[in-house]
């Protein structure tokens, strides 16, 4: 599984990196990043949750 952040649609609600932080994790900012891709096993299922939490819809999983 791959996954990005759409930095464009990112505003920093912080979702992402607080139901899967060995997936993502805030720049200085507090915008998301990605700092393991591809997934590891294991973590497919909390990343599409973080996924599905983004209101910005800015969470992208591939694959
Ligand atoms: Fe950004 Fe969505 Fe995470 S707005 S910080 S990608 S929850």
């Amino acid at each position: 599984m791959r996954v990005r952040i759409d930095q464009e649609r990112c505003q920093g609600h912080g979702r992402c990196y607080a139901l899967a932080p060995e997936v993502f994790a805030a720049d200085d900012d507090g915008f998301a990043e990605v700092v393991t891709d591809p997934v590891p096993p294991g973590l497919e299922e909390r990343t599409r949750l973080a996924a599905r939490n983004c209101p910005e819809e800015a969470v992208v999983v591939e694959g």
